[in-house]
């Protein structure tokens, strides 16, 4: 047992009322609380003189990697600049969240992916095991999962059950057209893996990102239009962001004199649908690419027609 390892055990065990404090405990398992997590990262600090607060404490719940968290910041504080000081600043903390940014970002996706912000909406404070045979899949990487969830503060686990946050309640236990469900896939698909091209994108002016996909044609749009599927997966996810803003528009937009409305690039519909709604004498065509068009397909007063060149 290393030095941190001996110090930390009667700290863990004094916060949980355990004697158990080997390095595979898990602070969940062993019945603590959020208020027990707030105790032990005092101690902690106190301790060991160095910052570690709640949030620490809940992301690394096994008492080994606990340890180790302790250890990597004793660590630090002999190198660069103050960590402790860096804990305290804004910057530093925002700093944190952009750089774990993307494992969260996809911690959520898989949320979405495996329903578990639905599975909680219909069944709130479900225990673990309960999740595991709802989405089908092995229990040690469920738990990393909701470990990662449980951090983003989206899931909230108190005495062993879960429940959704009022923001995933809001926004991604619903199956609803405007649904994030439907907005993050195609982030993750489409957005994030083009930034990685950003550097070269800098230096040469030029859209370099596009090379990700195959043929010749100078948009992305165009382009997607040779995988139907994930063409799908990004215009449900346009419409599902445009239905945020859509109110707006619609609030302001006086078009009870209109007869026919021409909307270029107007996707699935989306917004013509919406204003079809508001003002039901009024006529829409929609011009897009062929595929968008041809998914979309005429309804009502509303015609999609394929537009390849529509500029
Ligand atoms: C930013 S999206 C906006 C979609 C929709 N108006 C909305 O607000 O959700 C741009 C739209 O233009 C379409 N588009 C892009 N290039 C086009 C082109 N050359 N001809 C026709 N439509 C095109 C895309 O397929 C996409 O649906």
């Amino acid at each position: 047992m290393t030095d941190v390892a001996a110090k930390l055990g009667p700290l863990w065990g004094a916060a949980l009322r355990t004697e158990d404090a080997t390095d595979d405990a898990d602070f969940f398992d062993s019945g603590g609380t959020s208020i027990d997590a707030v105790r032990l990262a005092a101690s902690i600090a106190t301790t060991f003189d160095i910052a570690v607060n709640a949030v620490d404490v809940v992301t690394h719940s096994e008492f080994a990697d606990l340890a180790n968290l302790i250890e990597s910041r004793l660590a630090a504080e002999g190198t660069g600049p103050a960590i402790k000081s860096l804990w305290d600043d804004e910057v530093f903390r925002r700093f944190e969240l952009i750089v774990n940014g993307p494992a969260l970002f996809n911690a959520v996706v898989t949320g979405l992916e495996l329903d578990i912000f639905g599975f909680l909406a219909r069944q709130p404070k479900a225990e673990l095991d309960e999740i595991r045979q709802f989405a089908d899949v092995p229990r040690h990487q469920l738990r990393v999962l909701m470990h990662a969830l449980c951090s983003t503060r989206l899931i909230e686990r108190h005495e062993g059950r879960y429940v959704n946050s009022a923001v995933a309640e809001t926004l991604l236990a619903g199956d609803g057209p405007d649904s994030w469900r439907h907005i993050l896939p195609a982030w993750q698909r489409v957005y994030y893996p083009a930034f990685q091209h950003l550097t070269s994108a800098v230096r040469t002016g030029t859209n370099t990102a596009l090379a990700d996909y195959p043929g010749d044609e100078p948009s992305l749009y165009q382009r997607l239009s040779r995988d139907p599927e994930l063409e799908a997966v990004f215009h449900r996810a346009m419409g599902a962001f445009t239905r945020q803003t859509l109110d707006g528009l619609l609030d302001n937009a006086e078009l009870s004199g209109v007869g026919h409305l021409v909307d270029v690039g107007g996707g699935d519909g989306t917004t013509a649908i919406q204003l079809a709604n508001r003002f039901p004498d009024l006529r829409v065509t929609v011009f897009d690419l062929n595929s968008v068009a041809a998914r979309a397909g005429d309804q009502g007063l509303i015609k999609f027609r394929g537009c390849p060149e529509c500029w």
